[in-house]
């Protein structure tokens, strides 16, 4: 079973799709940390970020696993090595929507998520998840909020992590983000015509979680869906 989770930026998407992928046992796939590890390889090589063709080499050479662990943390490696905490770093925040909106990159990202999603049951959050990689997926979701709610949970994030950002730098990079995102040529962001809507801004994310999966339950034929 394929569960596809899209939406912006600050909606709540990865935190609800990996706790989500935890109650059933599913794969969980965090598409965005794939070209976040990418854009790390980018600002590490000193590659500029408007040089498309050696960006599209350095993609066609890294090797980008993701490994979930027993607990339900994910672990990213890039060539081998940990890069969790690196990909989360502001510099790559800044510039992950440019080596993202590449369409050649695109295609080298989705081919790898449509191998790790084939492996067996995932739950996949990204942008493009219920309309381009898996256009079939058994369930698809568009999880949104208020720009403004968006923005504070970044923040609150941000400052957990130990970052030095100010409210308005949050601000501006999600609305770059949503901009480049949603108009880029390639794959932009957009609710697939099939996918549920879910607003979080007054949600907590247990009550988001608690939504997805009845829906999800509805669909299965099984009483009790491998839920834990
Ligand atoms: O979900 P995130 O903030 O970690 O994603 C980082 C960036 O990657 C986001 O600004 C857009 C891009 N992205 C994408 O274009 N397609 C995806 N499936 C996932 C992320």
């Amino acid at each position: 079973m394929i569960i596809a989770i899209d939406g912006p930026a600050g909606a709540g998407k990865s935190t609800v799709a990996k706790l989500l992928a935890k109650k059933l046992r599913f794969l969980y796939i965090d598409t965005g940390a794939m070209y976040r590890a990418l854009t790390l390889k980018v600002l590490e090589t000193k590659t500029n970020i408007n040089n498309t063709d050696r960006i599209v080499e350095l993609a066609s050479n890294s090797s980008i696993n993701l490994i979930n662990n027993s607990d339900g943390s994910l672990k990213i490696l890039l060539d081998g090595r940990d890069v969790s905490s690196d990909i989360r770093q502001p510099a790559i925040t800044q510039f992950v929507s440019d080596v993202a909106k590449i369409g050649e990159v695109r295609r080298i990202m989705v081919e790898l998520q449509r191998k790790l999603g084939q492996e067996g049951d995932a739950v996949l959050d990204g942008r493009d998840i219920g309309t381009v990689v898996f256009p079939n997926a058994d369930k698809k979701f568009y999880i949104d909020a208020d720009f403004k709610e968006r923005v504070s949970r970044r923040f609150k994030e941000s400052v957990g992590l130990g970052q030095k950002v100010s409210f308005e730098d949050v601000s501006s990079d999600l609305a770059n983000r949503d901009n480049i995102d949603s108009n880029r040529k390639v794959a932009p962001l957009k609710k697939a015509d099939d996918a549920i809507y879910v607003d979080t801004t007054s949600l907590s994310i247990e009550e988001v979680v608690d939504k997805l999966l009845k829906e999800i339950q509805k669909n299965d034929q099984s009483p009790n869906p491998n839920i834990e």
